[in-house]
């Protein structure tokens, strides 16, 4: 199997990134080029997003509960982090790999926040990070920035803060809430992200947000005026267990694809259907094979 991107074989890097924000404020509506974003864990699902031509693959800790069974993504560690990094890093050829800083990973001190981003791009072969929080961030980022490590901000619903936030719930909808955003958001551009994540917050305010910014808005539940999109590759495909929110458009089901295959072959084993005898290897003929009875063993 090549790797053969559809969309432009241009490698995405974080300046190319960046001016789509302009040329998405030059163009019409119908003419601007968002930028495509999907999450992805492994090595398989690297190879097919990338190769469809997305812009930007985040290997998102949402892998705590795409993937590791998880109710939350606060358990991630950093080494989990690095495996599926890695792995993503080598199904990647086109795409702008992305990693995100688990919680704990940045939490505890500058030095250390800045040790595990170094980590993801030395050892994971990450081209940039993300973090949650904008305000509270801003120091973070722009050491980050300073160390050659280009980040990317993330506000509105900020899952690592599902404690703090009493759940998965729609973010900034009282005037002092939507504001609070928008400070996030302008705060994580000042200190220098190249781009900010909008989760679950009301299109309107992810309109005004991505208006008044400099570098592009990536919405996930966040109405489509922002310049590009995110989500997570399970809820694209079907794989997603449980509650999947209303921003999540299902594009194929592939849980009942699965479910059939799986099915299927336990029904042929079951029955004899498989394997069939075209499916299986021949002695040669001038070879004569040992009787059970003359075995050595
Ligand atoms: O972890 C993740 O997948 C994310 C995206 C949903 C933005 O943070």
């Amino acid at each position: 199997m090549s790797v053969a991107p559809r969309s432009g074989d241009l490698k995405v890097t974080v300046p190319e990134i960046l001016a789509r924000k302009s040329s998405s404020q030059e163009s019409s509506f119908l003419t601007r080029r968002k930028i495509t974003c999907l999450t992805a864990y492994d090595y398989p699902s690297a190879r097919l997003v990338d190769q469809a031509g997305v812009d930007l693959i985040l290997v998102g800790d949402s892998v705590g509960m795409a993937v590791l069974g998880y109710d939350s993504t606060l358990p991630v560690t950093l080494e989990d982090m690095l495996h599926h990094v890695r792995a993503v890093r080598r199904g990647t050829k086109r795409a702008l790999l992305v990693a995100d800083m688990p919680y704990g990973s940045y939490h505890v001190s500058i030095e250390d926040s800045l040790r595990n981003a170094v980590r993801l791009v030395k050892e994971g072969g990450a081209e940039a990070v993300k973090v949650e929080g904008g305000e509270r961030r801003i120091e973070l980022i722009a050491r980050l920035a300073e160390a050659e490590i280009p980040v990317m901000g993330h506000v509105g619903l900020t899952p690592q803060s599902i404690h703090a936030m009493g759940g998965f719930h729609v973010q900034g909808k009282s005037v002092e809430a939507s504001r609070q955003i928008e400070r996030d958001a302008r705060a994580a551009e000042s200190a220098g992200a190249f781009a900010v994540v909008l989760e679950s917050i009301p299109r309107e305010l992810a309109a005004r947000v991505t208006e008044r910014l400099r570098i592009p808005t990536i919405g996930i539940g966040a109405g489509p005026d922002c310049d590009g999109q995110i989500l997570v590759y399970h809820d694209l495909l079907g794989l997603t267990f449980g509650r999947v929110p209303k921003f999540a458009r299902q594009y194929a089901d592939l849980s009942e694809i699965i479910n059939h295959a799986v099915t299927t072959y336990c029904e042929d084993v079951r029955g004899g259907a498989f394997p069939s005898d075209g499916e299986s290897y021949h002695s040669p003929g001038t070879i004569p094979l040992e009787s059970p009875a003359r075995s050595s063993r």
